[in-house]
Order: structure tokens, then sequence, then C-alpha cells
């Protein structure tokens, strides 16, 4: 297993659209170990694939307490979504930002797990809103991007800040 290196907002390959996953191999199954490993050390809840740079539909998500439960959702789709949730979201690729924003409160998605099952799944509340953010970064947008770009740019100044205090 390997711990994967994080894009940081505003790096520009965030932007990218990742592919559907052709054949889930063991080369996929070694990314997914690979992505719940980087997730877990993160710490974080949930890590699309496009954040460790491989542009792929692949997500693992574990909302759990005892960070036991982890699901895999590999070329996701959601087929339905209903009423409004507003979450104060974080993300792994923007450190030490949060805000708040509106997304469907209950979807209904399919998704493949590693071992090539297809299933389908009603989530509401922190599961929904994780699965529309993590499929996000699938699509290269970042949850930043909801925000106004007067947001968007105090943030940027933000983190570039605090990089260079990381120096
Ligand atoms: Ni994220």
């Amino acid at each position: 297993m390997a711990l994967l290196p994080i894009l940081h907002y505003p790096d520009e390959r965030l932007h990218r659209v990742a592919a559907p996953v052709g054949d889930i191999n063991d080369r996929i199954r070694q990314l997914v170990r690979d992505m719940a490993e980087t997730m877990y050390a993160a710490p974080g809840i949930g890590l699309a694939a496009t954040q460790v740079d491989v542009h792929e539909q692949v997500i693992v998500i574990d909302l759990s307490e005892t960070r036991d439960r982890l699901q895999v959702f590999i070329n996701p789709v959601i087929l339905e979504r209903r009423g409004e949730a507003e979450f104060e979201e974080g993300c792994l690729s923007v450190p030490g930002i949060y805000e708040t924003v509106t997304r469907a409160n209950w979807i209904r998605a399919e998704a493949f797990d590693a071992q090539g099952q297809r299933f389908t799944l009603e989530a509401d509340g922190l599961l929904a809103v994780c699965i529309q953010h993590e499929m996000d970064h699938l699509q290269g947008r970042v949850f930043v991007e909801y925000l106004s770009r007067l947001k968007q740019s105090r943030i940027v100044a933000k983190l570039k800040k605090n990089q260079r205090r990381a120096l």
C-alpha cells in the first residue's frame, strides 16, 4: 500500500474530467486500497481519484466513527435526487477551508464496487452530500466553485499564505 500525494486547489489537474473505469481489475483494486489508506491517513471522510491525480471514476468514502466501513464507488451515476440540504463542507484538496454548500438532501445512486458488482444505494444527509461532493471532483469541480468569485479569490489567497507559512 502507498500514501498518494493529494492535489491542492487551485491546481489545474483538479479540473480534469475523469474517464469511466473500463475493467475493474487488480490495478483498480490497488488504487482503491491506496486511496483508502490516503483518506484514512489525511484524515478525511471521502476521496476522489482526481484528488490523487488519477483521472478515472473511483471514489472512496468512510463516514463511520470506527473508520472500518469503507464504501467504494466506481463509475457512479446519480439516478434521482430530491430536496435540498445545506452542509458546511471541507475538502482534503482545500485544507483549512469550510464553507456552506447547498446540495440535494436525498439521492439514489448506482455504481460498481471493487469486485465489479453493480449496486444501487439510497442516501440522505451527510452520505448524500459526500457522494455528490466526490462525484463533483470526478467532473473536475471543487466545492469552492459554488461560492462567489470574491470568496474564491479570498480562499486562493489564504491557501497561498498558508503554504508560504508551511515552508
Ligand atoms: Ni473534496
